[in-house]
Parts: structure tokens; sequence; C-alpha cells
């Protein structure tokens, strides 16, 4: 079994067999993983670069476990410590890196489109592990993989996502997996940070996040980039909190279960509440925990090795 791309730059396009197929190699690694030894030799003697040009924890830390559970061999590749920093352009430090004979490429970057240019570039395969405001896959897949665990299906789910759906990537590829799996999507957030024109991606949208609490299985929040405070999209870190946050206050009026979910890292009372963070509400820490299975799997699928050497 393989994937219809031989990349994942994104979850746009990418047709719901090649989610399942990701999610239920997903849950075959999570099996492996409870193991004394988890680890299996299915991608020894394959190569890994993870070249990360922007601030990382889970996404890094997650892809560089994911292969050393696969027996890969990793390099880890940190713009701050490299020859970008003396001018080195892209295409140059990644053809430099090809030069040593690699297989995959995980990588995160400020400006959106880095991935697709890197395949113009390389003959190896592509992960996109964050680009700029344009996707961020892995992180929708784990997110994906959390909510069938806790759901049992995602077909008819209704998912909220909560902030910044202009700037996030994470709400982006949510989107398109969701939609893609049969999920409802409602998008909620300040008017200045929702696009103009995102029902044409087939969500709901409110501008009320009691409206959104009150219809939604699950909310996905999003982390407010501190930064965008100073570009006036929204008044104050207070204020967004005050109409925004999740707050326990929130989720007891509703008088329902819900399912508190966020791709990390928190600002802890401004869009989520720690009681409700490290509540019984909360899957955080299993999303973060799913992100290994999750880039096993995309890794393997990727690789052009057989499944069949999983066991
Ligand atoms: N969710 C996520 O991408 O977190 P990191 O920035 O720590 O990788």
């Amino acid at each position: 079994m393989s994937l219809s791309s031989s990349h994942l730059l994104g979850l746009e396009g990418v047709p719901r067999s090649d989610i399942q197929l990701i999610l239920d190699t997903a849950v075959s690694f999570k099996e492996i993983l409870s193991r004394d030894i988890p680890k299996v030799p299915t991608l020894r003697g394959k190569t890994v670069v993870n070249l990360f040009y922007e601030p990382s924890t889970r996404t890094r830390i997650s892809f560089e476990l994911a292969e050393k559970r696969l027996s890969a061999d990793t390099v880890n590749f940190s713009s701050s410590t490299s020859s970008a920093k003396k001018g080195e352009t892209l295409r140059d430090t990644i053809r430099n890196i090809e030069a040593m004979n690699i297989d995959m490429v995980v990588v995160r970057h400020s400006a959106a489109g880095v991935p697709l240019f890197l395949t113009k570039c390389v003959d190896a395969a592509i992960i996109n592990a964050g680009d700029g405001m344009h996707e961020h896959p892995t992180q929708a897949l784990l997110d994906l993989l959390s909510l069938r665990e806790k759901f049992g299906k995602l077909e008819g789910l209704k998912v909220a996502i909560i902030g910044d759906i202009t700037h996030g990537r994470v709400a982006t590829s949510n989107i398109f997996g969701l939609k893609s799996m049969g999920a409802e999507v409602m998008v909620c957030g300040p008017k200045t940070l929702i696009p103009r024109d995102v029902d044409q991606f087939g969500v709901q949208v409110t501008y009320n996040v009691d409206e959104a609490i009150e219809w939604a299985d699950a909310l996905n929040v999003l982390r407010i980039q501190l930064e965008r405070q100073d570009s006036g999209l929204f008044p104050s870190i207070r204020e967004y909190h005050a109409e925004f946050g999740i707050t326990l206050e929130r989720l007891n009026r509703a008088k329902k279960e819900i399912t508190i979910m966020h791709p990390g890292p928190i600002n802890r009372g401004v869009e989520l509440d720690s009681n409700v963070a490290d509540s019984d509400f909360s899957i955080i820490l299993q999303q973060v925990t799913n992100g290994v299975a999750v880039r096993m799997a995309v890794l393997l699928l990727l690789s052009g090795v057989e499944a069949s050497g999983l066991n």
C-alpha cells in the first residue's frame, strides 16, 4: 500500500483513502510503541534530514523519535547553527545535503511554499513540518487520529476551530483533513482573524464562542500569535480572552461533554485556561503522543519500503 503522492506538502487535495491509510498505519505503530522495545527495523538504511528553519518542540522531537523508532539514520539541521547564517541559499543548502546521500527531508520554514520548492531541487521525499501560513499536515493528521480514537469515527463529527484562522496553518490543514474525512467544521474567532471567503471550504462560521461550544463535539483551540496584537487585528490579550478564551465556566454552561484540543504551544490564560487545558476535557497530551505514530506512518508510507516489514 502506498500514498498517491511521493511527498506530503499539505492536506489540500489529499484523498480520503490516503488519510485513512496514514491513520490506520499509525494505529499499528501505536501498538509497536507500547512494547518494551518500541522499535522496528523498517527504515534501516534510510537517511532522514530534519531541516528546521523555525523553532519547534513537538514537531521536531516527534519526527526525530519517529525516525529513531523506525531505525532510520537521522540528521538534524538547525538554521541558527548552519551556513545559512553566512548567507547560503536554501537551494544550495539542500543540494549539498542531498550530495551526502539522503532519502527524505522533513522541513519547517517561515515561508509558505518552501516544501514545494524543495521538491524541485532534490529527488528526496519532502515532508512539510509547517510552512509559514500555508499548511501543517502532520499536525492535522495527528489531530484526526486523536479525534478518531476519542469518538470512534470522523464522519459527521462536529469540530469547531477557535482562533486565528487567517494566519493559522494548523487551521487550514485541519479544515482540509476534516472535510475530506466527512466531519463538519465550524470556525470561530474575531472577524479580523477569519478569512472572508472561508465558507468556500464548506465550513460554518461564527464570531460567538458560546455558539461554537454549543454546536461542537470537539474544540480545536489555536494559539493566538501574541505578535499579532501589535498589528491591530484584535484590541488586547485581555479582550481576546474575554471574548474567545475557553474557560471552565463557558464549558460548564454548555452542560455537555466536550473535547478540548490544542496543537501547542499554549498561551495559558489567553486562548485556553489552565484548568481546561489540564482537565478531563482535554486530549492535548494524547495529541502529542499520537504525533510520533502518525509521523512514523508518514515516513514509512513515503519511504518506498513495503509496510509488510511492520512487525
Ligand atoms: N504544534 C506544533 O507544531 O508545535 P511545535 O511548534 O512545538 O512543533
